[in-house]
């Protein structure tokens, strides 16, 4: 197949365009920069240069790749600032909007058979009530905390945009948080150094549920959905959802750093908010279910447990991602 990836140089699109490449799909991968094309080409695909934010690059790169199956993995997040989290994906949520939109109006002029976005299973997705894992039936967060309304109304965007289009198989990841080579997951990055140097407390009960997914197994189900998914939404995510009072101090394990310091609500709420506070004590995590029994698929790195520590271990792997 003809595949067009907006978001090829990303995290996940650079584990992604080689793989499809590998199945014997012809990739066009997307970039603003003129500077990465041969980044796109070492990974194996046409590179075209394009913003996201402008319809009418977007409406002639498609048209020109007139692919069979458009990929959307644009986002823009640098580091999140948990106290103003709408204002750190401010650019997110406008490729999740205006972005989302420009792909589906240029895919369906061209006449795409899937279109497979990314969604998302952590933060601002999931009803925070119930049961404590979420199938893909289960109903998303409607009162979200305040500073993530705007990110929770983009994901929603995403969702209702790319499910009911009519004239296409449309099809929503919805992927855990992601970790492994090119994340903010990985040896040297943000979130694995806030750990290190014990600036990632315990809020409260720490009770909230997190579901992670390796970078290269969220690109294996990306694989899957693109070349056998139905309409609808999946989790991609692990075997293991597990509560930050879990995860956290074992990742510090991993890293060989102390224990994470731990702080009551209250003061989690001055530091980082009600978003902050909701992340730490109130998500609910994800079951993978239907992606293994409908897309064949199933995770190489199936918990975070052995996942990073095997992570925490290969910087090298990570330095080679990130070029
Ligand atoms: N589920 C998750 O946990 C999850 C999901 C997404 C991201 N993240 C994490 O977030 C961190 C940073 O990710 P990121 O979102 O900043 O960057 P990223 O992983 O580098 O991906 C962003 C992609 O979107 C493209 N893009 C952005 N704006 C664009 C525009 N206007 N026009 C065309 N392409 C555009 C970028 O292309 P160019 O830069 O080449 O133009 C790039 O390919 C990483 O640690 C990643 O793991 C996690």
């Amino acid at each position: 197949m003809r595949v067009f990836v907006a978001g090829a140089t990303g995290a996940i699109g650079r584990q992604l365009v080689p793989r499809l490449v590998a199945a014997g799909h012809a990739v066009h991968g997307m970039t603003r920069s003129e500077s990465k094309q041969g980044l796109l080409y070492e990974l194996g695909a046409v590179p075209v240069v394009a913003d996201a934010l402008d319809p009418d690059q977007v409406a002639a790169a498609i048209g020109k790749a007139e692919p069979d199956v458009v990929v959307h993995q644009l986002t823009g997040i640098g580091a999140v600032d948990m106290r103003h989290f709408d204002r750190s994906f401010a650019l997110t949520n406008r490729l999740r909007t205006e972005g989302t939109d420009h792909l589906l109006s240029a895919a369906h002029a061209v006449g795409v058979r899937r279109f497979v976005a990314q969604g998302v299973a952590g933060y601002a997705a999931y009803a925070r009530t119930g049961g404590s894992v979420k199938s893909e039936d289960d109903l998303l967060d409607t009162s979200p905390p305040r500073e993530m309304r705007q990110t929770q109304a983009a994901i929603l965007h995403v969702e209702h945009a790319v499910l009911e289009a009519p004239w296409t198989e449309g099809i929503v990841l919805r992927y855990g948080a992601f970790y492994g080579p090119g994340t903010s997951l990985a040896p040297g990055e943000e979130q694995f150094e806030l750990v290190r140097r014990r600036k990632f407390p315990l809020v409260g009960d720490s009770a909230g549920v997190w579901s992670f997914i390796h970078v290269a197994d969220a690109a294996d189900a990306t694989v899957a959905a693109i070349e056998r998914g139905h309409r609808g939404a999946y989790n991609v995510v692990d075997d293991d959802p597990a509560p930050v009072a879990e995860w956290l101090p074992a990742l510090a394990q991993a890293l060989g750093a102390k224990p994470p310091m731990r702080v009551p609500r209250f003061v989690g709420r001055l530091f980082a908010g009600e978003a902050g506070v909701a992340v730490m004590t109130e998500i609910r995590g994800a079951s993978n279910a239907k992606a293994k029994r409908e897309l064949g698929w199933k995770p190489a790195h199936p918990t975070w447990r052995d996942g990073f520590t095997a992570s925490a271990s290969s910087p090298a792997i990570a330095e080679e991602i990130r070029g």
